[in-house]
C-alpha cells in the first residue's frame, strides 16, 4: 500500500522513485495531476492554476492563483545581457539548441537562487523558469530568424505573452486569435508533466547531484529535444509532409512502418506507458478538429493525410495488437501547424509546457530529506579479466 495506490512487488522493483505529484495508469489510460483528472483540468484550468496545482500540491484560492500570476508574469529578462550570450549562436541554430545553452548559464544571471538546500531559493528558481520560460523561447525563435526581440506584455495571459513575443513585431499591434492562445494553453495543460518520462528523469538524476536547478533543466530540455520524446511533433509534420509530397496512398507507409528491415516509424503513433489511448490524445483530438474547421483547413492536403492515418491505423492488426495508438503528440503537432507555428519551435513549446513539470520533480526530490546522488547499476557483459599486451605484441 502506498498512498491511494497498491503495487504489486515486481513494479515496484522497477520504480526509480516514489513521488506525490501525477499519476499514470497505462492499462485504463488515466492520467492524474495532484490526484485531478487530466479530463477535468483541461475543461476547467488554465496553464498558470495547473502549475500552482503541480508545484504546491493544492489547486490555489483566488487570492493565491492573483498572487502566484503577479509573480510569473515578470517575463522580462536582461535584456542586454542575454542579447549578448544569444549573439555568440549562429542565426541558423536550432531554437532548443539555444535554449540549452541558455538555461545552462542562467545560474550565472541569478546568483540568489541555486543554494539547492535553501527551500526559498528553489521555490525562486522555480517561479523564474516558468516566468522566463516564455521569453527565452520566442527570443531564441526571433533570434533565429533574425528580427529584433519583443519584450512581454504583462498586461496579457501567458499564452497569449508567448504568442505576441513569438510573432509580434514592435511596428504593429499584435492581436493574438483566442482560438490560438486557448489552443495554446490547453496544449500547456496536457503537456505540464508526465511522471518519471525520459527527460524528467534526467532532470532528476542530473539534479540528484546537487547541480544548480537550471543546469538540471538544461539537461531535461536536451533530453526532450529527441525525436523519440518531445521532438516527435515536429517529426509527426515532417512525415506527413512527406507522405503528401510522395503522392502515394498512406496504406504505402503503413505497410513500411510494419516492415522490420524498415527503420521508417510512424511518428506520433505509440507510447511506452499507454497501451490502451493516450487520455490527452483523446482531448487534444476535440481542440484539433475545432481549430481545423474554424480555420477551414480540414481539406488541407496534410490535415487530411493525418486524419486517413488515424483511420487506417486504428483499424489495422498489427497496431491493435501492439496498442498502437496515436497519442498527445500526432495532435498537438497538427494544431501547432495550423496555427502557424514554425516547426523547428514545436519542441520549444513542449518544453514550455513541461518547465513546470520539470521544476515540480526537482523541488519535491531537492525537499526530501533521503534524497541521495542517483546511481543506476548496470549488468556488464564485456570481456572476462585477462593481462595488458604491450604494444609491440599486438
Ligand atoms: C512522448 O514517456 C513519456 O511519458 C513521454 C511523453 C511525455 O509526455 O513525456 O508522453 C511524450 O514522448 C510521447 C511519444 C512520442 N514519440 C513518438 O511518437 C515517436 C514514435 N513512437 C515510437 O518511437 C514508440 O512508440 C515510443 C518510443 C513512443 C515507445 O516505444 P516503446 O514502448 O519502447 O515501444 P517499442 O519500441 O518496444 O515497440 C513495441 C512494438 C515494436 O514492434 P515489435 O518489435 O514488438 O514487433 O511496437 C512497434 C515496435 O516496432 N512500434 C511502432 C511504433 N512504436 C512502436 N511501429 C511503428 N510505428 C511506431 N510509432
Amino acid at each position: 500500500e502506498l498512498g491511494y495506490f497498491t503495487y504489486d512487488p515486481g513494479f515496484m522493483s522497477t520504480a526509480s522513485c516514489r513521488s506525490d505529484i501525477t499519476f499514470i495508469d497505462g492499462e485504463k489510460g488515466i492520467l492524474m495531476y495532484r490526484g485531478y483528472p487530466i479530463e477535468q483540468l483541461a475543461e476547467h484550468s488554465t496553464y498558470l492554476e495547473t502549475c500552482y496545482l503541480l508545484l504546491y500540491g493544492e489547486l490555489p484560492t483566488a487570492t493565491e492563483l492573483e498572487t502566484f500570476t503577479r509573480i510569473i508574469q515578470k517575463h522580462s529578462m536582461p535584456h542586454q545581457a542575454i542579447r549578448r550570450f544569444y549573439d555568440g549562436f549562429r542565426h541558423d541554430a536550432h531554437p532548443m539548441a539555444i535554449m540549452v545553452g541558455v538555461f545552462g548559464a542562467l545560474s550565472a544571471f541569478f546568483h540568489d537562487s541555486t543554494d539547492v538546500h535553501n527551500p526559498h531559493h528553489r521555490e525562486i528558481a522555480a517561479h523564474r523558469m516558468i516566468s522566463k520560460m516564455p521569453t527565452i523561447a520566442a527570443w531564441s525563435y526571433k533570434y533565429a530568424i533574425g528580427q529584433p526581440f519583443l519584450y512581454p506584455d504583462n498586461e496579457l495571459g501567458y499564452s497569449e505573452n508567448f504568442l505576441r513575443m513569438m510573432f509580434g513585431v514592435p511596428t504593429e499591434r499584435y492581436e493574438p486569435n483566442p482560438i490560438f492562445a486557448k489552443a495554446l494553453d490547453l496544449i500547456l495543460i496536457l503537456h505540464a508533466d508526465h511522471e518519471q518520462n525520459a527527460s524528467t528523469s534526467t532532470v532528476r538524476l542530473s539534479g540528484s547531484s546537487e547541480a544548480n536547478p537550471f543546469a538540471a533543466v538544461s539537461a531535461g530540455i536536451a533530453s526532450l529535444w529527441g525525436p523519440l520524446h518531445g521532438g516527435a511533433n515536429e517529426k509527426v509534420v515532417r512525415m506527413l509532409e512527406d507522405i503528401v509530397e510522395s503522392g502515394q496512398k498512406v496504406e504505402h507507409f503503413v505497410d513500411r512502418a510494419k516492415d522490420k528491415d524498415d527503420p521508417f516509424r510512424l511518428m506520433g503513433f505509440g507510447h511506452r506507458v499507454y497501451k490502451n489511448y493516450d487520455p490527452r490524445a483523446k482531448i487534444i483530438r476535440k481542440m484539433c478538429h475545432e481549430l481545423l474547421r474554424q480555420m477551414g483547413a480540414e481539406n488541407q492536403p496534410m490535415f487530411e493525410v493525418a486524419m486517413e492515418l488515424e483511420r487506417i491505423a486504428m483499424e489495422d492488426d498489427y497496431f491493435k495488437e501492439r496498442k498502437l495508438y496515436p497519442n498527445v503528440d500526432f495532435y498537438s503537432g497538427l494544431i501547432l501547424r495550423a496555427m502557424g507555428i514554425p516547426l523547428n519551435m514545436f519542441t520549444a513549446i513542449f518544453a514550455l509546457a513541461r518547465i513546470v513539470g520539470w521544476n515540480a520533480h526537482w523541488c519535491e526530490m531537492m525537499q526530501d530529506p533521503e534524497s541521495r546522488i542517483g546511481r543506476p547499476r548496470q549488468l556488464y557483459t564485456g570481456a572476462a579479466p585477462r593481462d595488458y599486451v604491450p604494444i609491440e605484441k599486438r
